[in-house]
Formats: C-alpha cells, sequence, structure tokens
C-alpha cells in the first residue's frame, strides 16, 4: 500500500495514548466535544469498561491488547457498511506486516462479516463502530479490540477466542499498529466508492464466512431497510456486495443483509428455506 501523495496533512493527526480509561470509544466521544475533527486515535493500555458489540463487555486487561478508537469522517449513507470491513481489511494488514516484520512469519487473518476478526479459526479481536452527531458534521467512532497476549477462555459463550501471541509465539505492542491501522483506513476511505471493486476482492480472500452454512438472526435486509425478520434466515453466505451488504443465498435466492448477528450451523440442513 503506498502512501498517497494527496495526503495534506500527517495521519492520523493526532495520537492519544491513556494509561486506563472506561472505554476508548467513550474517550474519543468526550475529545469531541472539543475538537471535533476527523484522524484523531485515542489508545489505552487498559479499559474498565470495554464494550462488545450486543450491549456485551470487552475484556481489556493491562498490556494485553490493543484498544483503539479512531475518529474517521462521515461517509455517505450508501457506504457507510464498507467502514468496518474497510477498518477489518486495514488491521489484519497491519497485524499481518507487523508480524512479518518482527518474526518473517505469514499469517492470514480472516474477516467475519460484519465486525470480527479471525485467526485459524478463532476470534482475535472485533469492530465496534459508533456515530457521534455532532451539530451538522456526523463522526464515525471506529473502536478496534485485538487480543494480542491474553484471550478470554469464551466470548458470547460460543465463539472460541484466542491472541497473536498463541497463534504465533510474537508479542507485539499496541503502540505499534496504531499508525498503520489509521494509514491503511485513510487509504481505503479516500475515493472510497472508486476503491470499492478492490475492498470487495480484498474481503473475499480473508471471508471466514465463505460457502458456509449460516444463520443470521435479527438480520435486516438491503431491500426493505426497515425489515427485520423475527425468525432469522438461514442459507450460504456468498460474500458481501460493492456496498458492504452480506450476500446470503437461501432456497435460491441471494439476499443482501445489512446488519444482522451471524452464526456458523454444522450440519448444511436440506432445504435452504427462506423464514421470511
Ligand atoms: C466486538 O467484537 O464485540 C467488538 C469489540 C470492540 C472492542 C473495542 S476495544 C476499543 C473500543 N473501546 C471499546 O469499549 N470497545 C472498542
Amino acid at each position: 500500500m503506498k502512501t498517497n501523495p494527496l495526503k495534506l496533512y500527517r495521519i492520523p493527526r493526532k495520537v492519544v495514548w491513556i494509561c486506563t480509561t472506561t472505554s476508548t470509544n467513550d474517550l474519543a466521544k468526550y475529545e469531541l466535544l472539543k475538537d471535533p475533527r476527523p484522524w484523531q486515535a485515542f489508545f489505552a493500555s487498559e479499559q474498565t469498561k470495554g464494550r462488545g458489540r450486543k450491549g456485551n463487555n470487552w475484556i481489556s486487561l493491562k498490556n494485553k491488547g490493543l484498544f483503539l478508537s479512531i475518529v474517521l469522517p462521515d461517509v455517505n449513507k450508501e457506504l457507510q457498511n464498507l467502514i468496518p470491513i474497510v477498518t477489518g481489511i486495514s488491521v489484519s494488514k497491519a497485524i499481518e506486516d507487523r508480524i512479518k516484520k518482527i518474526s518473517n512469519k505469514d499469517i492470514n487473518i480472516k474477516l467475519k462479516w460484519p465486525n470480527d476478526i479471525y485467526l485459524n479459526n478463532r476470534k482475535l479481536g472485533g469492530i465496534l463502530c459508533e456515530t457521534r452527531y455532532h451539530g451538522l458534521i456526523n463522526r464515525i467512532i471506529c473502536g478496534i479490540g485485538i487480543n494480542l497476549t491474553y484471550h478470554p477462555k469464551k466470548i458470547e459463550h460460543i465463539n472460541p477466542a484466542t491472541d497473536i501471541l498463541t497463534e504465533t509465539g510474537v508479542v507485539i505492542n499496541s503502540g505499534e499498529l496504531v499508525n498503520p491501522i489509521c494509514n491503511n483506513i485513510w487509504f481505503y476511505l479516500l475515493n472510497l466508492k472508486e476503491k470499492r471493486t478492490d475492498i470487495v476482492t480484498n474481503f473475499l480472500k480473508r471471508d471466514f464466512l465463505y460457502n458456509k452454512y449460516i444463520e443470521v438472526i435479527s438480520p435486516v435486509f438491503m431491500d426493505t431497510q426497515n425489515y427485520i425478520s423475527k425468525d432469522g434466515i438461514r442459507g450460504i453466505a456468498k460474500g458481501i456486495d460493492k456496498n458492504g451488504a452480506l450476500m446470503l443465498e437461501s432456497y435460491g435466492i441471494v439476499y443482501r443483509l445489512i446488519s444482522g448477528t451471524v452464526s456458523l450451523l454444522k450440519e448444511p440442513k436440506k432445504v435452504l428455506r427462506s423464514s421470511i
């Protein structure tokens, strides 16, 4: 990934490190009241109230993980689903490059739509994007949590977790990842619309769910944005479309989902009947 000459200021514009905070997403929101500019990064050695998706806690022990929040500019509504995708790709690449540099090892980080980061079939980290409404200007606060030298025994009761040290034997310091992650995200967000094909191609190489039989609960369908199916939907994951929606083939129809919670199902059932 080359540095773009159009970069008019240093990315990230500002990096704030704090030893302990409740949650770097909350810290970023608070700091935004004073300075609303995008491309500020906040990272902590420890979080006392780290938050995950769906109201889960994010265990954030001191010096054991990356706890980072980046303030991003808002993007058009149709492109918003690409933000966690772009962040996932950017984080994966930053970690892979760092491991290669330190130990000359090649690892292949996978992404589980929409927000999870996987290594060797185990959850390595996650992304929590939140929007801050700041007058007429909105900001996206993109929170990134990566297990570096510790992982909780179970996340969300189902997903086995892991950390970088366990999988690679390599210790990465969280601060080393901040600039590369910000720069990678910046690269994709500059002319995001034009980069969509590259983003989809890159995601597909990392797609943890591709061709797997899955269930999506609380799915929101692209074509009927307000419609949330109570029963969920089962089918075969078929990658993402150019706006970051999950493509799910069910009973011969490809549905496009813009949000939902995904679980892998063990046995592909014979009938993939849509439950909507
Ligand atoms: C998930 O998989 O549920 C998302 C986890 C996101 C955790 C990160 S750590 C940095 C930022 N601050 C938080 O409180 N949460 C995010």
